[in-house]
């Protein structure tokens, strides 16, 4: 089942999610919901509070077009425990702020710690997009977006846009929830 997927704006965007256990409720069929969601959308990550769920829970694809190399992964209560290299920039967008695409700078290779769908504890090194998306998706479950990274001057000139975006006068070709939206009847 495809989801819709939470907007700039949202205070959900904002919270620092917190770790689940193995019990919680349907996460099969919700880590399922997921992958459909971000497939549907083009994603190559989603990560649980950008569906409005406040859980460290979030999924990574960067092979949506059948590639060999592709990186899939399912993290759970995911911990980054290192991020070393040199810093590169990367133009990098997000499901919840369409149309805004945006150079963030991160570094290049990460050690992290987290269980998989199967609740197998892993410890990766991991490296370059991969590594990438994993820190972008990583920064939702801290109530991060790469929008907080940009400097105040650039912030400044896109606030109308995100503003914008929160009160849904933005096109996507997926299904969003937004949180300014005034609801017709
Ligand atoms: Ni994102």
């Amino acid at each position: 089942m495809k989801l819709p997927i939470v907007a700039y704006g949202d205070p959900v965007l904002k919270k620092v999610c917190a770790p689940i256990e193995q019990e919680y409720p349907d996460l099969k069929q919700l880590i399922s919901n997921m992958y459909e969601t971000m497939y549907n959308a083009h994603g190559v990550g989603l990560a649980a509070p950008q569906i409005g769920l406040a859980i460290r829970l979030f999924i990574v694809d960067t092979g949506a077009d059948e590639d060999e190399n592709a990186f899939k992964r399912t993290f759970i209560n995911a911990e980054i425990l290192e991020e070393t290299g040199e810093p590169w920039a990367f133009n990098e967008g997000c499901l919840s702020i369409p149309d805004i695409r945006e150079d963030v700078m991160r570094k290049p290779n990460i050690r992290i710690r987290y269980y998989d769908e199967n609740w197998e504890l892993h410890e990766e090194e991991i490296t370059g997009m991969p590594a990438r998306v994993i820190q972008h998706e990583y920064d939702h479950i801290q109530g991060k977006l790469f929008t907080d990274t940009l400097s105040l001057l650039r912030k400044r000139m896109l606030k109308s846009k995100l503003d914008a975006i929160s009160k849904g006068n933005v096109k996507a070709d997926y299904k969003m929830r937004f949180p300014q939206q005034s609801r017709r009847r």
